[in-house]
C-alpha cells in the first residue's frame, strides 16, 4: 500500500509539473519550484511585450529584453509572484509605468533602483525609484476618475444650489437695506 501511495504522489507531482510546463509562455523556459509555483525565465529573449504568464508564476525573470512598459494590472492574476527581475530593459518612464512602480514598491522596494529609464528625456538614465510623480507625468487619471463618478454631479448640483442661495440672500439684504435707507 505505501508503494501505491508513493506512486500516486509521484503521479500528481508529475501531473502538476506537466501542467506548469504546458502553460509556459513560448519564448521562455520554465521549471517547477520545490516550494510550489513556477520559475519562469524570459531573460534575453528580445521581448517587446510581456508574454502571457501562468497563474502559478513565482519567479519571473525579464532582464535584458526590449520592454518599454507593463500594462496596468499585469501581475494582478499572479498572487504567488515573489521575485521579479526587470533590469536591463529600455523602460519608458511616464505615467504608464505607475503600475509597475507601485507593484515593486509594495513587493520589492529595494529592486526599484535597478529599473533604469531609457526615455522620455526628463527621466533618461535615472532609476525608477528616484522619479517623483510629477516627473513620471500627470495623465489626468484623478480628474477623469472624479468626473466619471456619479457623486461628482451631486456635488456640482449642491454647489450650484448654494451659490444661487447666497445670491438670493445677498439680493434680499440689498433690498432690505435700500428700503431702510
Ligand atoms: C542579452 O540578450 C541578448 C539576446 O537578446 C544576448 O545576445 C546577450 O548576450 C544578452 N546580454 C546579457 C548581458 O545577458
Amino acid at each position: 500500500m505505501p508503494t501505491w501511495g508513493l506512486l500516486f504522489l509521484l503521479w500528481t507531482a508529475a501531473g502538476a509539473s506537466q501542467e506548469a510546463m504546458r502553460d509556459c509562455p513560448a519564448p521562455c523556459s520554465c521549471r517547477s519550484l520545490e516550494t510550489m509555483g513556477l520559475h519562469v525565465d524570459c531573460e534575453g529573449r528580445g521581448l517587446t511585450a510581456l508574454p502571457p504568464l501562468p497563474p502559478g508564476t513565482r519567479h519571473l525573470l525579464l532582464a535584458n529584453n526590449s520592454l518599454r512598459s507593463v500594462p496596468p494590472g499585469a501581475f494582478d492574476h499572479l498572487p504567488q509572484l515573489w521575485i521579479l527581475d526587470v533590469s536591463q530593459n529600455p523602460w519608458h518612464c511616464d505615467c504608464g509605468l505607475t503600475y509597475l512602480r507601485l507593484w515593486m514598491k509594495d513587493h520589492m522596494p529595494d529592486s526599484l533602483q535597478d529599473v533604469l529609464c531609457a526615455s522620455p528625456a526628463r527621466a533618461a538614465h535615472r532609476p525608477l525609484n528616484q522619479l517623483t510623480g510629477y516627473q513620471l507625468g500627470n495623465c489626468g487619471w484623478q480628474l477623469q476618475a472624479s468626473w466619471a463618478q456619479p457623486g461628482f454631479w451631486w456635488d456640482v448640483a449642491l454647489v450650484a444650489v448654494a451659490v444661487v442661495g447666497v445670491a438670493l440672500l445677498a439680493g434680499l439684504l440689498c433690498i432690505s437695506t435700500e428700503s431702510l435707507g
